[in-house]
């Protein structure tokens, strides 16, 4: 008998669905009506054995109640902050993510959006459509990168890619992050530190509670006028309202940001400001990673169906 599995979030081509349907019995409660679902978790919820989630949507407490029978959660993404783990784990369900298959390209986003960001590229693009290089409008000159320093918060898989990448264009790295890390000698004492040592901050640490809110008044205030803040971890790292209040009142120079605190929100005052870049949470968004994100994901649950161990267990 195939095993039961939930599969929810929009991340799911119909075509690997399909293909996945050969070997599960997959449910779509999130496609389901209000009514529908009320009948689904009373009902067939009971003896699902997997959960196929995204980073984004996770599994709550109250979620995983619905499914007594659950042994594996399984996270398309490598962030797993809206997962209940310890509810999981007092149950003893598996939790699988999909780390490094992604690291390269989220990497790549964090650098392009340090550099769109630098040379103003939204505020350039927008000059020319509106005609303002016909008017011989004045331009001020941007910055260069050579020489200043990039301090990135969090020096995980994703930090030290970053960080590669940035030597390229001739910065010097520092970080910082609670654990030591590797290269000691770059990590500042705290991530006050490491924004008044930085002119670029780049968040790149896990989201939950440990870091809700570290970049707050205090470490934009540190970065100041002429810094800027580079946001690929998760929006609640950034206190946003504070980043607002800094950004429009210029005590912060400029933030370039892909993810935010209630997504798909975006604070209206960051929409107005020239000296913002937005993306919407696509660091991982890409032909390639998303491929082997997907297929990380099944292969941890065909592993735990077969018996073996998962390829990518969260430690919790
Ligand atoms: C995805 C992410 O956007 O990996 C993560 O933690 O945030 C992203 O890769 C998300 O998980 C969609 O499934």
């Amino acid at each position: 008998m195939k095993p039961a599995i939930a599969v929810v979030g929009n991340v799911w081509p119909e075509a690997d669905l399909d293909a996945l349907a050969a070997e599960f019995e997959c449910h779509f409660p999130s496609r389901m009506t209000a009514g529908e679902r009320e009948a689904f978790h009373s009902g067939t919820a009971g003896r699902l054995r997997g959960f196929l989630t995204t980073g984004t949507i996770g599994i709550d407490a109250a979620t995983a109640q619905r499914y007594p029978a659950l042994e594996i959660v399984a996270v398309h993404g490598v962030g797993v902050d809206p997962v209940d783990l310890p509810a999981l784990a007092a149950r003893g369900i598996v939790v699988t993510n999909t780390p490094d298959v992604l690291t390269e390209d989220v990497a790549d986003l964090a650098v392009a959006l340090l550099l769109t960001a630098a040379r103003r590229l939204p505020f350039l693009d927008r000059y020319v459509r509106a005609g303002h290089w016909l008017e011989k409008r004045p331009l001020l000159p941007t910055r260069s990168l050579r020489g200043k320093v990039a301090g990135i918060y969090g020096y995980g898989r994703i930090g030290q890619a970053v960080a590669s990448r940035l030597r390229g264009f001739g910065m010097a790295i520092r970080y910082y992050q609670r654990s030591s890390g590797p290269e000691p000698g770059l990590r500042s004492a705290s991530l006050l530190d490491l924004a008044r040592e930085s002119d670029y901050l780049v968040a790149c640490a896990p989201g939950g509670p440990d870091t809700r809110h570290a970049i707050d008044a205090a470490v934009l205030d540190a970065l100041g006028p002429e810094g800027t803040l580079v946001n690929i971890a998760r929006g609640s790292v950034v206190d946003e309202a504070a980043l607002v209040a800094a950004l429009t009142s210029g005590r912060l120079g400029t933030a370039a940001l892909d993810v935010f605190e209630d997504e798909p929100q975006v604070p209206p005052a960051l929409l107005l400001l020239d000296n913002v870049v937005l993306s919407p949470h696509v660091g991982s968004l890409t032909v390639e990673a998303r491929q082997a994100m997907r297929e990380l994901c099944f292969a941890n649950l065909r592993a735990h169906f077969a018996g073996q161990p998962v390829l990518t267990p969260v430690r919790c």
